[in-house]
């Protein structure tokens, strides 16, 4: 590994105004002309919000600090990694929140999402609010506003108290509505006059998938043939969807609560965070295409058709017959219309291939009865191939299906394996891409919001620790400070955010790639 102390932020900035060269030299010789793909944030609506974002475990370290309990993710990532691979550390955010606000202003973010450690705030779940936790999150609420950064704040990320988990089995107990209820209504209480953004469970989707049928993530519960590892508890059959079931009726239960509560003095809006993804059918069948419709169902429609129409998607509850729950009358009127936004999370491509012969299996788990064969980009640190025009076609999908529902990327980013090198050229590359399919979809009449870019810094990540890194700020994890350096990205990001000239036509994204890459050849860093 470079030493990142001995880098030199003047060669980014050379590279930087390089780059700028290079482009004003390409928009000279008519490489690039002033046609209608050209884009700046002058070409976004004036209150689109960007933004970066991190979440609690990844960042805040301090994980047994001032009454702090564990969360199933902590359990999670003692079992699974190795030595310090954990999020005990993290990246420090809970004593170096003041300075990662610096980044957040010297990058020009209008916004920053973040979670709240519900373990942190509520220690067993439900009960006594720890006054660490809450003078921690008034402070950073307060460091973000009086820097003029706009608090978007999530409740849950893969992060129920151990507590709850332990006493009832969380999420597949419909216990937790209750405790849900109350958690969201002390964060309403205590921090809802100044945060206007917020997003109760974060991927209910891929959270119910990993953590209850294949064992993959927190809280790992699985049962043979069906776990991806060994385990031997709970029930793949049955408990995604019980999980999924349990967390649509506590979102739209924290959902009124709000509305009935806060919404009139507080004037916010809830919503919830979905992982979407384009979708590849292989062989270009009818019969891959039918799958990738499905697949879309089970993975996107499982949480949004019940949001937005009041039940689960019909292919879904053919394919899952009993072991999916019903919604009775009351509790569908109630999570219909309970989002009053759609957080998009968006990164990759699936590829699908038909595989109906699984339906023939008496025994199913949730996978099973998708009938399709999925290849995700998830397990490992590859770099994300670049498709933007996968997301514009995956916003277009959600205005059709879904009645144009207020939407804010609220993850997307390039995924690197972690070194030192500052020069994330395609990371940038990436940024630039799915930007520019934001604001196409945008002019498709996408009721858009905002853009997150995952993530502001290096992070805990959940299926790979330490080992990849999707920030724009990199942080040294061999220097006991955990001192952040801004990578390439960070400012390109922040040049573009200030209306800089970093702005790309789309067509010429490789062009973009080839100066980049020209550049960081002469001025790598040592
Ligand atoms: C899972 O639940 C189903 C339905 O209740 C049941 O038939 C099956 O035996 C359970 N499996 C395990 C491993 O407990
Ligand atoms: C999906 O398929 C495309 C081309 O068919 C291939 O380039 C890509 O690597 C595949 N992605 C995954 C995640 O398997
Ligand atoms: C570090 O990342 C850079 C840029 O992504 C890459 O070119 C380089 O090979 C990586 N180095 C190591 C040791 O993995």
């Amino acid at each position: 590994m470079m030493e990142p102390k001995a880098c030199s932020s003047t060669s980014i900035i050379l590279a930087l105004n390089l780059i700028t060269f290079f482009l004003l030299l390409n928009f000279a010789f008519g490489t690039l002309s002033a046609d209608e793909s050209y884009y700046s944030r002058n070409d976004f609506p004036h209150d689109f919000i960007f933004g970066s974002a991190t979440t609690a475990y990844q960042v805040e370290g301090a994980a047994n600090e001032d009454g702090r309990t564990p969360s199933i993710w902590d359990t999670f990532a003692h079992d699974v990694f190795e030595g310090a691979e954990n999020g005990d550390v993290a990246c420090d955010s809970y004593h170096k929140y003041k300075e990662d606000v610096k980044l957040m202003v010297e990058t020009g973010l209008d916004a920053y999402r973040f979670s709240i450690s519900w373990s942190r705030l509520i220690p067993n779940g439900r009960g006594p609010v720890n006054p660490k936790g809450l003078e921690y999150y008034n402070n950073l609420i307060n460091e973000l506003i009086s820097n003029g950064i706009q608090p978007h704040v999530t409740l849950h990320n893969f992060d129920l108290p151990q507590a709850l988990e332990d006493e009832y089995g969380g999420w597949v107990s419909p216990k937790i509505i209750r405790d849900f209820t109350n958690y969201a209504d002390v964060c309403f209480r205590e921090f809802g006059d100044r945060v206007l953004y917020w997003t109760t469970i974060n991927e209910p989707n891929v959270f119910a998938a990993g953590g209850y049928d294949t064992g993959s993530t927190p809280p790992r519960r699985c049962t043979p043939p069906f776990c991806y590892s060994t385990g031997n508890k709970g029930n793949s059959t049955i408990e995604p969807y019980l999980a999924v079931h349990n967390i649509l009726l506590s979102h739209s239960s924290a959902a009124r609560l709000y509305r009935t509560k806060y919404k009139e003095n507080q004037h916010g809006f809830v919503g919830i965070s979905i992982f979407t993804f384009g979708c590849h059918p292989i062989r270009n069948t009818e019969q891959d295409r039918v799958a990738c419709q499905r697949v879309y169902d089970h993975m996107v429609g499982w949480i949004l058709e019940p949001l937005v129409r009041g039940d689960y998607p019909v292919s879904m509850k053919r394919n899952a017959g009993s072991r999916i729950p019903a919604f009775t009358n009351r509790e569908s009127e109630q999570v219909k219309g309970s989002a009053d936004f759609i957080g998009v999370i968006h990164y990759y491509n699936i590829n699908v291939t038909d595989n109906s012969d699984a339906l023939n299996n008496h025994m199913r788990d949730y996978n099973m009865d998708i009938a399709a064969v999925l290849n995700f980009d998830l397990f490992s640190n590859e770099e994300i191939a670049v498709t933007p025009w996968k997301l514009v076609e995956e916003l277009k999908k959600l205005k059709l299906l879904y009645g144009n529902p207020p939407l804010f990327i609220y993850e997307n980013g390039q995924r690197t394996n972690s070194n030192s090198s500052l020069q994330d050229v395609t990371r940038v590359n990436y940024l630039y891409g799915y930007i520019g399919a934001v604001l196409d979809a945008l002019r498709d009449g996408s009721n858009i919001k905002g853009y997150f870019v995952w993530s502001l810094m290096d992070v805990f990540e959940l299926l790979d620790g330490y080992k990849s890194s999707f920030g724009l700020y990199y942080v040294d994890r061999n220097d006991p400070e955990l001192k952040r350096y801004p990578k390439l990205s960070a400012k390109w990001y922040s040049k573009f955010l200030k209306g800089g000239s970093t702005s790309i036509v789309g067509d010429h994204l490789q062009q973009l790639d080839k100066d980049l890459s020209h550049v960081s050849v002469g001025h790598s860093i040592q």
